[in-house]
């Protein structure tokens, strides 16, 4: 598409943030779902919120306070184009969900913005300007939603002022059963309640775990995803937060997931599972929050969705 459109609309997919062992570092990308932001060049200076629509509840429009507002704010200061921009926001991932929705809307603003750029931007330069966003959501800069929802796949990033991605393998035939159910967390306090320390021995372990993992993405070593699939950190300080927690990832390891644990935030699970499992894995799933009388939304994905990419322009 040509650099000089007066409109775009982005889709930026959700996101699974962490994978249990990467806390703040490593997410895979959803495209069941996700955010459509709708980006016009304005003859005013500045960035307006024109219209949020969509499943979140209300949202504020004051672009200072919203993800993606403060994302194309961080994108229209740095680069001042000479135009404001005006922006339209559809939410198709749930607020509180941690699903990545925050992400997937500043990631969303600055793609379909770039697209209005005489000269259009690097997504590195893109990850820099969206991820100002996770910093009204969660009080914290934090780039494990923002790089899949921005680039798609199953994503490592490194650093925050100056960050380096790697999009690692998925072996094949792996898929991910999502199960969120329709209760809010807010990321804000599920943040606040961790630790300020880790135990020595907690942080061998996770760092072997985070290791394992990617060595295990890179080799097809499924004994080894299996084996490293634990978050001995977060997990166990969050899990309280979410109701049936403990007997929904018993019931996914019984059906023969590699793993399972938290996606994001919380309150949505996720496990990892062969194709030939993943069905029992969700029934599962389903079941022991049918069980605790906690209605769900579900999905059956591939790891690893596109990342954002501009699907409408004029
Ligand atoms: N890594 C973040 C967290 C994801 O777990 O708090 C939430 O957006």
């Amino acid at each position: 598409m040509s650099p000089t459109h007066s409109w775009a609309t982005a889709f930026a997919p959700a996101s699974v943030g962490n994978v249990a062992i990467g806390f703040d570092i490593l997410g895979f990308s959803v495209g069941a779902l996700g955010d459509r932001v709708t980006v016009s060049r304005t003859g005013t200076k500045g960035v307006t919120i024109t219209e949020i629509t969509g499943v979140a509840g209300p949202l504020p429009t004051d672009p200072l306070q919203n993800t993606a507002g403060r994302a194309l704010l961080a994108m229209h200061e740095a680069l001042q184009p000479g135009f404001g921009f005006a922006m339209r926001i559809d939410k198709g991932i749930p607020l509180g969900s941690g699903l990545g929705g925050s992400a997937a809307s500043a990631v969303g603003a600055v793609v379909a913005a770039n697209a209005l750029l005489p000269q259009p931007r690097s997504s590195l330069e893109l990850l820099k300007y969206a991820m100002q966003g996770e910093a009204v959501a969660s009080g914290s800069l934090h780039v494990d939603n923002i790089s899949p929802s921005l680039f798609g796949g199953l994503v490592l990033t490194v650093g925050i002022d100056h960050p380096r991605m790697k999009q690692i393998p998925v072996p094949e035939g792996i898929r991910a059963v999502i199960v969120h159910p329709q209760m809010f967390l807010s990321t804000r306090q599920a943040r606040a309640i961790l630790k300020r320390s880790v135990e020595l021995s907690d942080f061998v372990w996770q760092t072997a775990n985070l290791a394992g993992f990617i060595s295990g993405c890179y080799t097809n070593d499924l004994d080894l995803i299996r084996a490293s699939f634990e978050d001995v950190v977060i997990e166990p300080q969050r899990q309280a937060l979410i109701p049936g927690f403990q007997q929904v990832r018993q019931a996914a390891m019984r059906a023969g997931a590699l793993g399972c644990s938290i996606s994001g935030a919380g309150p949505t699970l996720f496990a990892w599972a062969q194709a030939k499992d993943a069905h029992g894995v969700l029934e599962a799933m389903r079941r022991e929050f049918a069980a605790a009388s906690i209605a769900v939304d579900e999905w059956l994905v591939d790891v690893g969705a596109d990342g954002a990419q501009v699907v409408e322009a004029g």
